[in-house]
């Protein structure tokens, strides 16, 4: 289990340096100025590229020019991909295969990993999902990934970082698609009442402060039908279903993670209230008749609003108002306005 890529941030400034070069390539001398390598180094790391999977191609009279990236996620070729990285982005590790990213992003959160970190995985052995559920996806399919953060924030307002989440997600792959993508309450990205992506988040915190928090995504990229477990092939959709042709996993991770970050620092300086409208703009939730389980309990009534930390309140057929942190919604689809 080894990041994807030693000698992490000259490999991103190459990549990066011939991703932005143009159609022609860029010289070996241009490019050994620029970054303030040497040729001799710079030719080394071409050839490590290329076992990485790049295609790149060498000429005495153009230089160097990149063909195309390589099919699996590599973590130097997302962050030189990055275009807004002041929170995120800064350290992208990606494994081959893990238990799950968010135990492993746990595990280095608690050694000290700095806020920002992103652990990816082509494979997960043991995915984790909400309310205790596997998270199970067939290898190099998906983005599965989690971050590190550590806001100044109490734990009773963790939940504003999932709506935030799930807002970024779906800004970022709406503007790569076009689709029409909603957000079911709290934080699960649809399209077409069909489950595109989901967030877990985890956090360790005393009771007043928190130390960190993991925000962990899998969005279905590449999947057919058939690669679902056939309980979820009625309710589980891939971007490719969505929208036919799609732009590498690498660059579709790189804006999800833009988005993110430009989110994130925006909520910083400027609070949380646009987001949670953003949020209410993309409900496929409020509004809706919905059955809310909680544990064993099954709630039934109108999804009225959410709140700023992010509770969703339910009126019943009562008319008494419930609220409620979390749990699994189920859209009554014959009473849906
Ligand atoms: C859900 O149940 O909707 C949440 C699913 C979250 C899955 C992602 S995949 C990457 C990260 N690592 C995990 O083990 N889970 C999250």
């Amino acid at each position: 289990m080894q990041p994807a890529g030693k000698n992490e941030s000259s490999d991103a400034m190459i990549i990066r340096a011939l991703r932005r070069a143009s159609p022609e390539g860029i010289a070996g001398t241009d490019l050994a100025r620029e970054l303030g390598l040497t040729r001799g180094a710079i030719w080394a790391r071409m050839d490590v590229l290329r076992s990485a999977g790049f295609e790149i191609e060498a000429s005495p009279h153009y230089g160097y020019r990149l063909v195309s990236g390589p099919a699996n996620l590599v973590g130097d070729d997302i962050a030189a991909q990055l275009e807004s990285s002041r929170i995120i982005g800064h350290n992208v590790q990606v494994y081959r295969e893990t238990s799950s990213t968010n135990e492993l992003a746990d595990r280095l959160a608690r050694g000290g990993a700095a806020e920002g970190t992103v652990i990816m995985a082509e494979r997960q052995t043991a995915g984790k999902g909400r309310m205790g559920r596997q998270w199970i996806c067939p290898g190099s399919r998906s983005l599965l990934f989690s971050l590190i953060l550590r806001p100044v924030m109490r734990p009773t307002e963790v939940a504003r970082l999932t709506l935030l989440a799930a807002c970024s997600v779906s800004k970022a792959l709406r503007n790569l698609t076009n689709a029409r993508l909603q957000i079911k309450w709290p934080n699960d990205v649809h399209f077409e009442d069909r489950k595109l992506a989901g967030i877990l988040t985890e956090m360790r915190a005393d009771m007043d402060q928190v130390e960190y928090v993991i925000v962990g995504i899998g969005v279905n990229i590449l999947h057919q039908p058939s690669d679902f477990p056939p309980e979820l092939r009625d309710t589980a959709t891939s971007l490719i279903q969505i929208a036919g042709t799609l732009p590498p996993r690498s660059t579709i991770a790189a804006r999800i993670l833009d988005q993110i970050d430009r989110d994130l620092t925006f909520t910083r300086t400027h609070g949380f209230e646009q987001c949670l409208d953003e949020w209410k703009s993309m409900s496929c939730t409020l509004g809706r008749w919905i059955d809310l389980r909680v544990g064993s309990n099954v709630y039934s009534g109108q999804a009225e609003r959410i709140d700023e930390s992010g509770a969703l309140w339910i009126r019943g057929e009562s008319g008494k108002l419930m609220q409620f942190n979390g749990g699994e919604v189920t859209t009554q689809k014959d009473m849906a306005p």
